[in-house]
């Protein structure tokens, strides 16, 4: 027997090839639990205002139960004739009730359905990823504390910068992390706003108390327009934008650390777990849990991409082609758990080869130091910039450390050096005075793990 929401003003079935094309149950079967648990707010909403009787709304959310349950067990069989999950889920409760089942979707369309179970839906999405984010926050700053004092190369395009700590670098992907999480809590209460009532687009004319839905659903509020209610799909489009964000700042997450674990730098070593061999070169070993987060950017963007081209020059309130929103925001949110949880795991189980990290400064990386040495002697910056790069030449053509350069030479450049610029020889020291907040300092960094863990227990 086929069940279908729609068919009174139709001679025939309709054309196979269209029934497929418009089936979205393989994608929009998540649903199903939203999908029940808006029924039940519903069918109490109809009691309330008159449409059922007591005992017949218990005995639709009774039954609303047992078909979760059959879910749950995977005991539900999809007919040809299911379009998506609300008609499967309200073909199973006819099946269960007869006539009763048939008065649940009173005075809803599901226009509004749809738009209630995939908020629904996107609030459980947005916790889980704020775990997983606060989760791989915490694996770096657990990194960054058990290695503080590790000293680095610090790069600016990727040339030898300034000497900075590992912590610092690690953190500053950390704090990338910490902005979209920030984001992610302002979509969470932006977007809890109820549109269930909205009907399929005139609202609801059978006396349905919206407020009483909205906390009896969780939501903050109700939406104020019904047209804009059923059409608007911005809620879907903020999560993909914060899910392409966070893969975004993975990507270069990940970026850092495929250079950091070649061979030609050696900072940091991948876990086998997290590392892949070639079929052809014995000797190789390759980071491609981070290509693949690095990778996988595209993917989750271009589902950004997605669902604005489908929205674009749509008319107002609903239309079918916003079916394939689930499609963009599923894959956005279950790409992007699988590479957190990859990267979680690559972080909490990578070697930090603090020997090679120390060993790759060199005392060029000082010369930005030795000219704030003249500052503090009064010179003014743009001459000690000067007078500083003339030391790194002399130094590079006699192939000596600019520390080498004797104390008399530097005054015939300079005459505000003194014997105490051997005392800016030392990294360990120059690191340390970088103190003003968000510097490299230790007391920065500490300050930083600090706002860090704050955030974490807030998630
Ligand atoms: N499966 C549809 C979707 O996901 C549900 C809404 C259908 N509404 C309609 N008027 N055809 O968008």
């Amino acid at each position: 027997s086929s069940y279908q929401l729609w068919g009174g003003r139709f001679t025939e079935q309709p054309h196979q090839v269209l029934q497929e094309l418009n089936n979205s149950l393989s994608l929009d079967w998540r649903l199903y639990a939203d999908d029940l648990d808006a029924s039940k707010a519903y069918a109490e909403a109809l009691m309330r205002a008159g449409h059922l009787n007591a005992a017949e709304c218990d005995k639709l959310v009774k039954n609303l139960e047992l078909i979760r349950y059959d879910w749950i067990e995977q005991l539900v069989k999809f007919q040809a004739s299911d379009e998506d999950v609300h008609t499967v889920n309200e073909r199973l409760l006819v099946e269960l009730t007869g006539e009763l089942g048939q008065r649940l979707h009173t005075g809803r369309s599901r226009n509004d359905q749809v738009v209630t179970d995939l908020k629904l839906w996107l609030r459980k999405a947005i916790r889980e990823t704020l775990g997983r984010l606060s989760l791989l926050i915490s694996s770096m700053v657990e990194q960054s504390q058990s290695h503080l004092g590790v000293l680095m190369p610090g790069y600016t395009h990727l040339q030898r910068a300034q000497p900075i700590q590992f912590s610092h670098w690690l953190l500053s992907h950390a704090f990338a992390l910490r902005e979209d999480c920030l984001r992610l809590l302002e979509l969470r209460d932006r977007c809890n706003v109820l549109p269930l009532g909205s009907g399929a687009l005139a609202g609801n004319p059978l006396g349905i108390d919206r407020l009483w839905l909205a906390e009896r659903l969780g939501f903050a509020g109700v939406t104020g327009n019904s047209m804009h209610a059923v059409g608007d799909r911005d809620f879907v489009v903020d999560f993909i934008y914060c899910c392409s964000l966070v893969s975004m700042h993975m990507s270069r997450l990940a970026e850092d650390l495929i250079v950091y674990s070649t061979k030609e730098f050696d900072f940091i070593k991948i876990a086998d777990i997290f590392a892949s061999g070639s079929s052809l070169m014995p000797q190789k070993r390759n980071p491609d849990s981070l290509e693949l987060i690095r990778g996988i950017s595209g993917l989750i963007t271009s589902n950004l991409a997605g669902i604005m081209m489908t929205m674009k020059g749509t008319p107002s309130t609903y239309n079918k082609d916003f079916q394939f929103d689930k499609q963009y925001c599923f894959q956005a949110y279950d790409k992007l758990a699988q590479s957190l949880d990859v990267a979680i795991g690559v972080i909490e189980t990578m070697q930090v080869q603090r020997h090679q990290l120390e060993a790759a400064l060199s005392s060029d990386m000082l010369a930005t130091d030795w000219a704030y040495y003249l500052v503090r002697k009064g010179v003014p910056f743009r001459q000690a910039h000067h007078h500083i790069g003339r030391v790194v030449t002399l130094a590079e053509q006699r192939g000596v450390d600019i520390t080498e350069v004797p104390l008399g030479e530097l005054q015939q450049i300079c005459a505000a050096f003194g014997a105490d610029i051997a005392s800016v020889a030392d990294y360990g020291y120059n690191v340390q005075q970088y103190d003003a907040i968000g510097g490299t300092a230790t007391a920065s960094i500490v300050e930083q793990l600090r706002l860090l863990k704050n955030l974490v227990k807030q998630l």
